[in-house]
């Protein structure tokens, strides 16, 4: 405990806008979230990935509706709120941009003191939301469409990265290889679903930079190697076995990140793995990453599925941590692109 940290009750008004979707929750002080509204943007589907300038044009639309509907839904209005905070980084700029001024301007206008929060971070922080109690030390899995980490994570001031991705982040593996399979946009939940009815075992994808003490993730030559798979089969034997090739595709991708994960848990000794990002919602992943650590004695935490993927429940989550720190940002406050997890 810090000496002037805060313990009175509060609530957070939160936003997300880093990437395709525009969130805003209300928080209180024990992890209760009082509403966590998410617009999700169709738009870029027909693309196959994000636009950025789209998401921000989109967010710039939704962004006060969203708020009014969310405070309305929660029977709260503004004054009710003793924090607004923000994610600012890592994501798309512009998008990131639209939620950083609108929290500015909120805070100035409602003289509310206003909290910069990591993405990252709130991703990791989104498991507090079901287990309030789960306190640092611990190692993170954080697996989005943009990031790969595995962090040995003992405070938020306090973190080491020690392994990420040299090229694709695992979300964007799923992503990637949905495409070429033609199954849509996000693509991990469509691979997880079809791949419940496939054999796993069909075709055996390659698992890179495998060797003992090598933390670090490495998707794009598994990416490559599916596609000249595929190149290498006509259309009928693809269709015939999608589920299959979707099987064996997440069982590449998780063994990856399962496999890293508890090598070091079992290197340093960790008691508890926490499993962050969009990607946490995988069921193999969450099903697997769980046995191995039930097997050595470690146990595993994910976020609720509500909360794996963006969402600004996750965001005011982190915050409260730096509310009751008095870890206030002004209004110079701008929004900044970087890699994944670090201290403001
Ligand atoms: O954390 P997130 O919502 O956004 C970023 O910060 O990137 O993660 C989105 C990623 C996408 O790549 C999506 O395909 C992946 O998470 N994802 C999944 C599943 N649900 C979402 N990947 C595998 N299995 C899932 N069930
Ligand atoms: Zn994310």
């Amino acid at each position: 405990m810090i000496g002037n940290e805060k313990t009175e009750k509060f609530k957070i008004l939160a936003f997300e806008t880093s990437c395709d979707d525009t969130s805003v929750a209300v928080i209180n002080s024990n992890f209760n979230v009082l509403v966590n509204l998410i617009s999700s943007q169709t738009t870029h589907e027909d693309f196959g990935g994000v636009v950025p300038e789209l998401a921000s044009r989109l967010h710039l639309k939704n962004i006060m509706q969203l708020t009014q509907a969310a405070l309305t839904k929660a029977e709260l209005s503004f004054e009710d709120i003793d924090a607004i905070a923000v994610s600012v980084n890592p994501g798309l700029i512009g998008a990131l941009l639209v939620g950083v001024s609108f929290a500015k301007s909120l805070a100035y206008s409602l003289g509310k003191p206003l909290i910069a929060v990591n993405h990252m971070l709130g991703h990791i922080y989104a498991n507090r939301i079901e287990n309030p109690d789960l306190i640092p030390p611990y190692l993170a899995l954080v697996v989005s469409g943009g990031h790969t980490e595995l962090v040995d994570f003992k405070s938020m001031d306090e973190f080491k990265i020690i392994g990420r991705t040299r090229d694709d982040a695992a979300g964007e593996a799923f992503d990637k290889v949905a495409k070429l399979l033609g199954l849509g946009y996000p693509g991990g939940p469509i691979i997880d679903k079809i791949a419940k009815n496939g054999d796993p075992k069909f075709h055996r994808f390659p698992r890179a930079l495998n060797k003992k003490d090598n933390f670090d993730f490495s998707f794009s030559g598994f990416k490559t190697s599916v596609r000249n798979y595929l190149a290498s089969k006509d259309n009928n034997f693809i269709t015939n076995h999608i589920v299959d090739i979707a099987a064996s595709v997440q069982q590449a991708i998780v063994d990856s990140l399962v496999s890293k994960t508890i090598a070091y848990a079992k290197k340093s000794n960790a008691k508890t793995i926490i499993v962050a990002g969009g990607v946490s919602a995988n069921s193999l992943l969450r099903k697997e990453i769980s046995e191995k650590g039930k097997s050595f004695g470690v146990n595993v935490f994910f976020p609720a599925l509500e909360y794996c993927m963006d969402n600004a429940a996750m965001i005011g989550a982190a915050a409260i941590e730096k509310y009751q720190k008095s870890d206030f940002a002004d209004l110079s406050l701008n929004a900044f692109s970087t890699k994944g997890i670090r201290i403001l």
